[in-house]
């Protein structure tokens, strides 16, 4: 299905995730056919730029980065333009309307237009408002979307109040809150494993799963996003939207059907029933952290006081694991150990299922309990678990496993998860995309976190680059007769 033709409006234009993500994203999507037979690409952000420098900029960054084809980025240079715009000032808009007329013009849009908020997260109330003055946002003439970036909010009140800013003009069904995880092929295929499989299913509860564990590391430390990422941390840069969108995955019930409103539905009520921290016990059950300066593979690593736009006496964490429960028949009793965090040995996001142990150990030797393991990427995959009897005398259990890599399905490209969103919000379809409840039930959990972090009592750990974060997120586990998995490509540990 080829989206309708349409101009891509991007606020935002001249920065990094428009030059990252979102330029690459549409230009691998023009280059496998998948965008609409015309469309237009209007970038637009404060800085003067002809529509010609705009695309040498652009195609300059793409060539350096991506593999490309030299007659498409041609061709796909003649759908981008660009108009400068103070986005603040209501007026200026008047200069957007006059070029969306022009393209649809240019590229038979029919008045479709779709609106990527791309830029600092104060503007997403005044964008919507400045475009409504100017009648940019009703339908009747072709439809109008709304693209928002995370973060969605600062915390539950900030967020419910850009919700109802945003809803002054635009309908729910016209907003696409984004959240890359779930364009991620691996984090989709959850759906797929949970509930096209009659295995999985009637084991995936209380009674035969024993804790849930969700990993989500980066060996990258902030680099050049410091005075974002001090302001936000790693419950809000991460947790309340990635982390938890991935854990409605594994735990929500089955959609009656696969649309937008089905799936959505059933994402909400997961995150409406996790329960609720109170001050009283959120330090048993949380642990933050904050990578420290020294060696890996003998090169310094700066800790994170020392980088570029952090306040040097900064309490902002950069690591954190939490022990959570949801409050529900399936999974009432089950813990879910989540953790994440930046500069840990390695890129690794992946989801561990904790089976029962049989209930009496027979055997001299006995296999540990059955675990399936979602790798999520890098190496997207698959791994199960289980004990087979080591050859020779005796019974002895040895654990082995069963490995599916995605690469050997072949030929198949997998679409990043911006290429995927994109298509999707320029087909209409919401499903992945999430809905102003599930925000809302994300920050609501997650608020007295922020207010504990916030006190002066708040414990922050120091953990060095390069290893998997503080011995308190160890214990978190260890107090339960528990450790963390190393997450690695098979089951020896020895990768890292
Ligand atoms: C972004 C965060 O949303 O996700 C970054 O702001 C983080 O801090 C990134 O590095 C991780 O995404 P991915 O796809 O590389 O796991």
């Amino acid at each position: 299905l080829k989206p309708e033709n349409s101009t891509i409006t991007i606020f935002g234009a001249s920065g990094d995730l428009t030059h990252r993500k979102l330029i690459p994203a549409l230009y691998h999507l023009f280059e496998a056919n998948k965008l609409a037979d015309d469309f237009a690409i209007l970038g637009v952000s404060r800085t003067e730029f002809s529509d010609e420098e705009y695309r040498e900029k652009l195609r300059q960054l793409l060539v350096k980065h991506e593999k490309t084809q030299p007659e498409l980025v041609d061709e796909f240079f003649k759908h981008v333009y660009y108009q400068a715009v103070d986005t603040a000032n209501a007026p200026d808009y008047e200069k957007i309307k006059t070029r969306l007329e022009e393209l649809e013009y240019l590229h038979s849009t029919h008045g479709n237009v779709l609106y990527y908020l791309s830029t600092p997260p104060s503007l997403y109330g005044v964008i919507p408002e400045c475009l409504a003055a100017h009648g940019l946002t009703k339908e009747g003439h072709g439809w109008k979307r709304l693209v928002v970036e995370k973060p969605f909010g600062y915390d539950l009140e900030s967020a419910i109040l850009l919700d109802a800013q945003i809803h002054n003009f635009f309908e729910e069904q016209q907003i696409y809150r984004i959240d890359h995880y779930l364009g991620k092929e691996t984090v989709q295929n959850l759906l797929v494993l949970r509930f096209s499989n009659g295995l999985f299913e009637p084991l995936w509860n209380r009674n035969y799963i024993e804790y849930v564990e969700i990993t989500g590391a980066e060996a990258l430390g902030v680099e050049e996003r410091g005075g974002y990422y001090d302001g936000s941390g790693a419950m809000r840069d991460m947790f309340q939207n990635h982390i938890l969108q991935v854990l409605a995955m594994v735990a929500m019930e089955s959609p009656a059907v696969i649309n937008a409103d089905s799936l959505r539905n059933e994402v909400a009520k997961v995150l409406q029933s996790l329960h609720p921290l109170n001050p009283e016990t959120i330090e048993e059950n949380l642990v933050l952290g904050q990578y420290t300066s020294s060696k890996v593979r003998g090169i310094e690593q700066a800790g994170y006081r020392q980088e570029k736009g952090v306040n040097p006496e900064s309490r902002t964490e950069t690591y954190m694991a939490l022990r959570l429960q949801i409050d529900n028949w399936r999974w009432s009793g089950v813990p879910f150990y989540v953790r994440t965090g930046k500069r840990l040995p390695t890129r690794v996001t992946e989801i561990v299922i904790h089976f029962k142990r049989t209930p009496h150990p027979v055997f001299s030797q006995n296999a540990p309990e059955n675990k399936l393991i979602i790798r999520v990427q890098p190496d997207e995959g698959i791994v199960m678990s289980f004990g087979l009897k080591q050859p020779g005398a005796g019974f002895k259990a040895q654990e082995v496993a069963m490995d599916f890599h995605y690469e050997d399905l072949g030929e198949t490209t997998l679409l990043s998860g911006y290429e995927r969103l994109l298509l999707d919000a320029l087909n209409g379809d919401a499903s992945l995309f999430t809905r102003s409840d599930a925000v809302q039930a994300c920050w609501k959990f997650v608020q007295p976190i922020l207010d504990y972090k916030a006190g002066l009592d708040a414990k922050l750990h120091g953990y060095a680059c390069g290893t998997w974060g503080p011995k308190a997120a160890d214990e978190l586990m260890e107090k339960e007769g528990r450790a963390w998995r190393f997450p690695c490509k098979n089951l020896t540990n020895t990768d890292y």
